[in-house]
């Protein structure tokens, strides 16, 4: 396959135009995630990685890179709220596919500032406090996880929520040095990520069987009730659900 414009020769950035991005997004708008995922390996390995939550979209797209050679690395940001069914759920992967899972943590000198400063639980007083929590639990961490590579691949679909219907499967991500961020099941629905799941029998977060569509750490995320919508569980307190996100993803 060509390579359209891609330099990737000084470790970051990529030399895409826009008119490219759009000729390689026009490529894979029907093609398949599995595709899409090779096409990434062919060009970016070994300077890709996948971010995992080890959510329902997480797991399938594990399963997926399963298959293909050589292998992608996958890292999470371990934010120290986990719920525990999200611990037990990364070591059943880690057995199943024999992956290596690469944990990021915070700064621990950070982390004990903010809560001396603001609290333990601070997320529920302020919107303002919740952002300075998710930025020092979550995109810190990330921003070392993605040092080094050229492309990372994440779960986010159109469908999950307002912030997200402007999704493409392939970006140039601005926040983080213009490397390439990749989402495959972009414009899947919960209905196939589900049957992808249940035909394979992939292990998945035992929360999503009480009412967890989305699940992030434990102090931030509830089960919804029928007929919410699949982020309504998350920093459930805050109203607007078009500011509900965490800076890992900017809202578009
Ligand atoms: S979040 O920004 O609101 O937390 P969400 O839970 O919907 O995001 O997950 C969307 C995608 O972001 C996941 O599929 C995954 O690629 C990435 N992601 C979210 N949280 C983490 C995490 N803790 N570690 C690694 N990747 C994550
Ligand atoms: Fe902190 Fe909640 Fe954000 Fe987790 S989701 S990093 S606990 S504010």
């Amino acid at each position: 396959m060509t390579h359209l414009n891609i330099s990737t020769a000084d470790g970051r950035g990529s030399a895409l135009s826009p008119g490219s991005l759009s000729e390689l997004n026009d490529r894979f708008r029907d093609a398949s995630p599995e595709a899409l995922l090779r096409w990434a390996i062919d060009t970016f390995s070994p300077r890709l990685g996948l971010a995992s939550s080890f959510g329902a979209e997480d797991v399938v797209l594990i399963d997926m890179l399963s298959k293909l050679e050589p292998p992608t690395r996958v890292f999470t940001l371990d934010t120290g709220r986990l719920p525990a069914e999200t611990y037990t759920l990364m070591d059943a992967i880690r057995e199943r596919y024999g992956v290596s899972i690469e944990v990021y943590c915070p700064q621990a000198e950070a982390v004990e500032t903010m809560v001396r400063e603001r609290g333990v639980n601070l997320f529920y007083k302020s919107v303002e406090n919740r952002k300075l929590c998710c930025g020092v639990r979550k995109v810190e961490p990330l921003g070392r996880a993605l040092r080094g590579l050229d492309a990372w691949i994440t779960g986010l679909r159109r469908e999950q929520a307002v912030t997200r219907t402007r999704v493409e499967k392939i970006e140039v991500d601005r926040d983080h040095g213009g490397i390439i961020k990749l989402n495959p099941l972009a414009d899947w629905s919960w209905d196939e990520v589900w049957a992808y799941i249940r035909e394979r029998q992939i292990p998945y977060n035992a929360l999503h069987d009480r009412g967890y569509p989305s699940i992030g750490c434990a102090p931030c995320t509830r089960a919804v009730q029928p007929g919410e919508d699949l982020r309504a569980g998350r920093w459930w307190w805050e109203g607007d659900p078009a500011a509900k996100e965490c800076g890992l993803h900017p809202a578009q």
